[in-house]
């Protein structure tokens, strides 16, 4: 697959999505988005994929946001279609994922790049990282889940103040409030995710996507989460995976997960 925007490298089970707009800082415009779709799928349905890491190019950006040049003639009725659009197809995309998503904040991750941050399913910053919405700066508020996926990482009142604010916090401050799990040297930055994910690739890509659904439920208006846990839970006992990795328990061996 060819990309204008994005880079997609992959090794040994993980995959590497940087995006590569560095004069731009990364912003994400339609293209960028579309690509970033369209990778995110490919790599989901591919089996040797067990983890993918999100980052940007560059020292200075993950994503500066989405892109303000191409928005800011908009009507009603485009701003709504570019939130509704933007959130089926990358935000919630990859939320729902299958696949394990860390995303690696490289430096700026502001309005849609901190939303594209939250909707992997953890974080880690560089030192540089510094982290915002600073959409009522520019009298539009956060349209690509940040309302809603913030206030669920920090608590309403400090998403709350994030948002009004418009202000930017450090790396160490992310940490502080439960954004971003860790926060390490630029170059130390994806080792470090790459070190998270050979921990995870270790164990049952089925249980894992099965453990992202029930956790997400949680998040999910009008859902149970407790009866998607035992549902998914039960659905576990039918797999190969469970029958691998019980018995390798069994038998005092390490499993081999398909
Ligand atoms: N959309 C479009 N272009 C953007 C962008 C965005 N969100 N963020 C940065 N850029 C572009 C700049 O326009 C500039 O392009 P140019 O060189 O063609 O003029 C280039 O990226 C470099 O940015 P610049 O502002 O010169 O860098 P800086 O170091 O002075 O400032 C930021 C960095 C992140 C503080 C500043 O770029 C910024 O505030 N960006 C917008 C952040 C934002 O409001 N995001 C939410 C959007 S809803």
């Amino acid at each position: 697959m060819k990309f204008e925007n994005i880079l997609v490298d992959k090794k040994e089970g993980l995959a590497v999505v940087t995006i590569n707009r560095p004069s731009k800082l990364n912003a994400l415009n339609k293209s960028t988005i579309e690509e970033l779709h369209k990778a995110f799928k490919a790599l989901d349905s591919d089996k040797f994929i067990k983890v993918i890491i999100i980052t940007g190019s560059g020292e200075k950006a993950f994503v500066a946001g989405a892109d303000i040049s191409e928005f800011s003639d908009f009507s009603v009725i485009e701003g709504t279609e570019l939130a509704r659009k933007g959130q089926e197809i990358l935000f919630d995309f990859i939320q729902n994922l299958s696949t394990p998503v860390i995303a690696a904040i490289n430096g700026f991750a502001l309005g849609g790049g901190l939303e594209l941050a939250m909707a992997a399913h953890f974080r880690v910053a560089g030192t540089n990282a510094k982290m915002g919405l600073p959409e009522v700066s520019l009298g539009v508020i956060p349209g690509y889940g940040g309302t809603q996926r913030l206030p669920q990482l920090v608590g309403k009142g400090k998403a709350l103040e994030m948002i009004m604010s418009a202000s930017m916090i450090s790396a160490e401050e992310a940490k502080d409030w439960g954004l971003v799990n860790y926060v390490v040297t630029q170059e130390e930055l994806l080792p470090t995710c790459e070190k998270l994910a050979s921990k995870i690739m270790r164990n049952s890509s089925v249980a894992i996507a099965a453990a992202i659904k029930a956790v997400n439920a949680n998040f999910t208006d009008g859902i149970n989460g407790y009866n998607i846990e035992i549902e998914q839970f039960g659905k576990s006992f039918g797999t190969n995976d469970f029958k691998e990795g019980t018995t390798a328990f069994l038998e005092k061996r390490k499993p081999n997960f398909e």
